[in-house]
């Protein structure tokens, strides 16, 4: 089946009760056994629950993989990926990675003893130098948030296979339906589900996918046993928010186009980040690993924060809030917000400054989203 089908039917209608057509929330957290040695498949919720199963099906298919775990938030999931390794190990990772991820990794898990570098990850070369005889991990997230830095997932995989070490792809940015870092080597995906794949602004979540058994079985221990997988109800929202992820996708991007090419020729506007954009850099690569350019965007305003600031306050359909991939557009400021648990070198080293505006193309009608956005640059 073709991927929109897969993403309506995988995993959902099976309600063998009375055969409804989408998939029941079962809000138990405890499920009663026939006898003393079996039950029905599940036995309590920490550890499994129809309706998160339905969604973990749904997922690995999308995905391609051999399973999937859905978790609470998108950070749960990095933090059972990273469970994978122990104190000692080195992970190197891309210096302009999500800030929260990046906290998580900088702060919290090197105390707790990983080692990790930030690197470049567009210049291969970086890359191949930072291993160490520790390294055991690549942390790829293309594209990266907020610049629009593309990795070449397949050219990392190989490096990686080379030298034994585990790719991890947190393919949040594109979703499944844009990109499939399975087919291109990577070894685990993991996603905020809050994002796309959920669409609708109106849940958090995240989901570890595993393409091997060996790493699926370790995945599946680690949410059980720390106890991070998603609510019923969270998964219900997701699987619902899954099924109409290829039409939103497409809208998103049209929408996207629509916007950068306004921002391009705006007198006001000193750089768009887009990959669909020719200009940019890797616009070649975006071509080759991805199935369209998405539509998250940055662009640098002409001048500084006052600048910048007139525009949050002159948009009246963009709304001013972080996270991204939801349906309707948001546009927020990365050294206030989103990267704001970065330090300000960090920051400065990744090229996020004062100047930048991240946004989030959401699929109402391409028009409005250029017409508001214009206004509000025309200051
Ligand atoms: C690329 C990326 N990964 C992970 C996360 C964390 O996800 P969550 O907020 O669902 O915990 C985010 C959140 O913005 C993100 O943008």
């Amino acid at each position: 089946m073709k991927f929109e089908t897969r993403s309506v039917h995988v995993g959902v209608d099976k309600d063998s009760a009375y055969n409804s057509a989408t998939t029941p929330i079962y809000p138990t957290s405890t499920f009663v056994w026939d006898n003393l040695t079996s039950n029905r498949g599940f036995d309590y919720t920490r550890s499994g629950n129809p309706t998160r199963s339905a969604l973990e099906e749904n997922i690995t298919s999308l995905e391609g993989g051999y399973q999937c775990r859905a978790t609470s938030t998108g950070m749960s999931a990095i933090v059972t990926a990273l469970q994978l390794f122990k104190p000692g190990d080195h992970i190197i990772a891309g210096d302009d990675i999500y800030g929260g991820t990046y906290r998580l990794f900088s702060d919290v898990f090197t105390r707790m003893g990983l080692k990790f570098t930030f690197v470049k990850m567009r210049e291969l070369a970086r890359v191949e130098a930072a291993i160490t005889p520790e390294t055991k991990c690549i942390w790829i997230e293309t594209p990266s948030n907020p610049l629009m830095n593309l990795v070449d997932i397949e050219a990392i995989s190989a490096l990686a296979n080379k030298s034994d070490l585990i790719t991890i792809a947190d393919n949040t940015f594109m979703s499944p339906y844009l990109q499939r870092p399975f087919e291109m080597g990577v070894d685990v995906v993991v996603h905020s589900t809050t994002k796309y794949l959920n669409g609708h602004s109106d849940v958090v979540g995240g989901c570890v996918v595993s393409r091997e058994k060996e790493i699926a079985e370790k995945v599946a221990y680690t949410v059980n046993a720390m106890g991070l997988g998603c609510s019923p109800f969270d998964a219900w929202l997701v699987l619902r928010g899954i099924k109409t992820l290829g039409p939103r996708m497409e809208a998103h991007q049209r929408a996207a186009q629509a916007v950068v090419e306004m921002l391009s020729g705006h007198a006001n506007v000193e750089h768009v980040y887009y990959p669909g954009l020719e200009s940019h850099p890797q616009h070649e690569l975006a071509k080759k690993q991805q199935h369209g350019f998405g539509a998250m965007l940055s662009f640098d305003v002409k001048g500084g924060r006052p600048e910048a600031e007139k525009v949050f306050d002159r948009s009246e359909l963009f709304l001013l809030a972080e996270s991204l991939g939801g349906v309707e557009s948001l546009m927020e400021y990365p050294e206030t917000m989103s990267h704001a648990s970065m330090t300000l070198d960090a920051r400065r080293e990744a090229g996020i400054t004062e100047k930048t505006i991240r946004v989030s193309i959401g699929i109402e009608h391409p028009d409005d989203l250029v017409s508001d956005l214009k206004q509000a640059l025309d200051f």
